[in-house]
């Protein structure tokens, strides 16, 4: 009986992948057999690198806000593997940590653009792909703030709630032709991006960072932090076999901060 978490001879190509999330999951699925396409914005070997010696990796320069190079990556990985059979969807910014009154319609207009039409171009440019495969598994990252509101980020909470809209209606659209789509929603994770969420929350509240992080904890069943590894844990199970019967799924890796 073969190990249906495996992902041996699968390609898997990442979005974000220089980033914390993203080069965690990259990691965890070159370790579990998949070739990996490393896309990013910036020039950075390093996520490739970090992914073990065996591992066939190729990292590209591409904005995921950009048609033509969302079409160029799709291209080269095809080209240089043969198929894209589990998509990680990832690539996302945080915007300003403001009020709305004081939040900018050019951030607005980016933190949408990279978020949300990022992870449009993405779905809309590799489906075909998959679905020419009769076989694929595409996890897009939203958060726990497209499940609810969130002071201070709520562009990026708005971005967050069109990307489950999006991945529930792909599901719709798509479930029963051999690909299945889905997305996580990560909690708090102890990354660079969340210390800035909390440094400039902690500003608007008048307190220090540390205290803002006390407040947040204190608000986790699991009284801490996720680490970016329990994210690429979920994505890797959904990326595999294991989860054949799951499409349209919105999985939060929160530490409960959903149920309390
Ligand atoms: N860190 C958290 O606590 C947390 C929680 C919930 C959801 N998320 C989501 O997880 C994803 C990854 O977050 P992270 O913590 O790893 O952040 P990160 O900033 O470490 O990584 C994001 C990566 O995306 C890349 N990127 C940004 N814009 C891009 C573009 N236009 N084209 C190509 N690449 C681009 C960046 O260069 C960076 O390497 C994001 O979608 C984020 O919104 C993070």
């Amino acid at each position: 009986m073969p190990d249906r978490i495996r992902l041996d001879g699968r390609t898997a190509v990442v979005t974000g992948a220089a980033g914390v999330i993203g080069a965690a999951t990259a990691r965890l699925l070159a370790a579990r057999g998949a070739r990996i396409v490393a896309i990013d914005r910036k020039r950075d070997e390093a996520a490739v690198k970090a992914l073990p010696a065996s591992a066939e990796a190729l990292a590209i320069t591409a904005d995921v806000t950009d048609e033509d190079e969302v079409e160029g990556y799709v291209r080269a990985a095809v080209d240089r593997f043969g198929s894209i059979d589990a998509f990680f969807n990832n690539a996302g910014i945080e915007g300003e940590v403001k009020p709305i009154t004081q939040y900018s319609l050019e951030t607005f207009r980016k933190v949408i653009d990279v978020n949300l039409v990022g992870v449009f171009l993405g779905l809309k440019h590799v489906l075909p792909v998959m679905l020419k495969q009769d076989k694929g598994s595409i996890i897009n990252t939203a958060s726990i703030a497209g499940l609810f509101g969130s002071p201070n980020i709520a562009v990026y909470s708005a971005s967050k709630h069109g990307v489950i809209g999006l991945t529930k209606s792909a599901a719709w659209e798509y479930t029963g032709t051999g690909v299945r789509i889905n997305c996580v929603c990560p909690g708090m994770i102890d990354s660079r991006m969340l210390s800035t969420i909390i440094e400039a929350r902690g500003r608007h509240a008048g307190i220090n960072a540390p205290m803002q992080q006390d407040k947040i904890v204190e608000r986790i069943p699991a009284r801490r932090l996720g680490q970016a590894d329990e994210v690429a844990a979920i994505v890797a199970f959904l990326a595999s076999d294991d989860a054949s019967y799951v499409s349209g799924a919105a999985y939060t890796v929160d530490g409960g901060r959903t149920a309390a």
